[in-house]
């Protein structure tokens, strides 16, 4: 029987983008729909922090290991904002529409419009090994929301030498490129060898 993972996220989005980046990996892949999630408090200042706070608890709590991720929008003009508070920028926690909104009202009229998604992927066993990868998305932000695909910011990304944001790109398109994909294909090996037993390094 193959071994068991969790995917500690309870958000829909990014569990459909885990399943489709880990799928050539032999493990069964659990989520939020099969174990309860802790609730973690993101109280971490770097995705890294944010991302670990999530796996180490998840892992904790249902002794299995663990794959989270913190991921955000980071956005010059804005001094980096809104960061790490990408998920609740607006103020409710995943009111995508009401973020979204926000980045493009704080945005108007104003250049630079370069921005970046990143993403810190974290694995954490129950035994206490942990591991962290990255990836980033150079882009920049659109004056007007495009596309109805994947979630939160998509609408108004558009990564560099894209004339389409990343919500007007096929799922696997945007897989290829994004920051969740980098990080995920990074973290890949890890989340192999742990399950396997051999050494991740
Ligand atoms: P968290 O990683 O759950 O704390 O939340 C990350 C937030 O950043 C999401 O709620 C989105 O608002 C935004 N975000 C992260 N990755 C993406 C993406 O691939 N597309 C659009 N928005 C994203």
């Amino acid at each position: 029987m193959p071994a068991r993972l969790l995917l500690a996220s309870a958000n829909p989005g990014k569990v459909a983008e885990f399943r489709r980046i880990l799928a050539g990996v032999d493990v069964t892949l659990l989520d939020a729909g099969d174990v309860t999630l802790p609730e973690v408090e993101e109280t971490g200042g770097t995705f890294a922090e944010n991302a670990l706070l999530k796996a180490r608890a998840a892992a904790a709590a249902t002794g299995l290991p663990s794959v989270a991720d913190d991921s955000g929008l980071v956005v010059d003009a804005l001094g980096g904002a809104p960061g790490v508070h990408s998920a609740r920028y607006a103020g409710a926690h995943g009111n995508d529409q009401a973020n979204l909104d926000l980045v493009l009202e704080r945005m108007r009229g104003v250049t630079p419009r370069t921005a970046r998604f990143v993403c810190v992927a974290a694995l954490a066993a129950p035994d206490g090994q942990e591991w962290t990868a990255e990836g980033v998305l150079e882009g920049r932000l659109t004056e007007h929301p495009r596309g109805d695909q994947g979630f939160g910011y998509d609408p108004v990304f558009q990564p560099l030498g894209e004339s389409r944001t990343t919500a007007e790109m096929a799922p696997e398109e945007k897989d290829a490129i994004s920051h969740r994909g980098q990080a995920f294909r990074a973290l890949r090996p890890a989340i192999a060898a742990l399950l396997t037993g051999d050494d991740a390094g």
